[in-house]
């Protein structure tokens, strides 16, 4: 990292610059089978990954690979469609190179969505969580190395790694909806492999209400670089189950697909009460 990191930052915010001349103030990753998300945005500009200089390129199944740029819900926005995971082979730094971007780009809010695995026993398949807090101490911190002031702080702090005004807004918007949604811990681990029967019951006395192999360092870097962070899973297994309990990709894309319209209404309607 450090001087050379920069300067790669910047040149793929140059180009991107060129590609969309508006400014987005949001930013929002979407997770594995919530991608038809994108179609609630009023796309202006889509740009591939591998367009854009010293972008990692997507490789997992279920994941676009694109920057979308557009308006939602009359905001300047630029999702991300298709996100990258440790355990496809990035170093942590690579995954949160687009957070990074966007910052400079002009983001000040970050939304992240993603799929995940419930350890909390009441928390059944389709349910929806928002995160009020995370466990990253299985995976690799991505702000390990020299530190860029330019983004932030050597220590940064992370009582609210995700803003309560925001967690607040968006119970407020699925009260109105009668959805119901709860409120817990994300831990992440690094799959790609689904937890052993022990590992969830580990993962739960850990205090965590749900696992998943995502957000955790794209919420490290905003964090860091003073962006507001909003992040909701889906549950999409139920790993403390004592029954048979295969968990496939498949089932997590498609229970993933089935709540994605609840969540595209939260994160909608969150946006426009930004
Ligand atoms: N564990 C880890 N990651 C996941 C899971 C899970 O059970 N479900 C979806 N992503």
């Amino acid at each position: 990292m450090g001087k050379k990191a920069l300067k790669q930052f910047n040149e793929a915010v140059k180009f991107l610059k060129k590609q969309y001349k508006e400014t987005p103030t949001i930013g929002i990753v979407l997770g594995s089978g919530l991608g038809d998300f994108v179609n609630e945005i009023a796309i202006e500009k889509e740009v591939s990954y591998e367009e854009i200089p010293h972008f990692p390129v997507s490789t997992v199944e279920g994941h676009k690979g694109k920057l979308i740029f557009g308006k939602l819900s009359g905001k300047t926005v630029v999702a991300m469609a298709g996100r990258f995971h440790f355990y496809e082979g990035y170093k942590a730094q690579d995954i949160v190179f687009p957070i990074r971007v966007m910052k400079l780009l002009g983001v000040e809010y970050l939304l992240l969505s993603n799929a995940a695995g419930g350890v909390n026993p009441s928390y059944k398949v389709g349910d929806l969580m928002i995160i009020k807090d995370h466990v990253s101490l299985f995976t690799p911190n991505p702000l390990i190395g020299k530190n860029l002031p330019e983004f932030g702080p050597r220590f940064p702090d992370m009582s609210e790694p995700y803003k309560k005004h925001l967690i607040e807004k968006a119970k407020a918007i699925a009260t109105a909806h009668n959805f119901d949604v709860k409120v817990g811990v994300y831990l992440a681990v690094t799959g790609p492999t689904f937890e052993t029967r022990a590992e969830y019951k580990l993962i739960e006395v850990l205090g965590a209400d749900v696992v998943g192999m995502s957000t955790v360092q794209e919420s490290i870097v905003a964090n860091h670089a003073g962006m507001q962070v909003f992040a909701m899973s889906v549950v999409t297994d139920e790993g403390i189950r004592e029954d048979e309990n295969i968990i496939t990709h498949e089932e997590v894309l498609e229970a993933a697909k089935k709540a994605e319209p609840k969540l595209a209404t939260i994160f909608k309607e969150l946006v426009a009460a930004i």
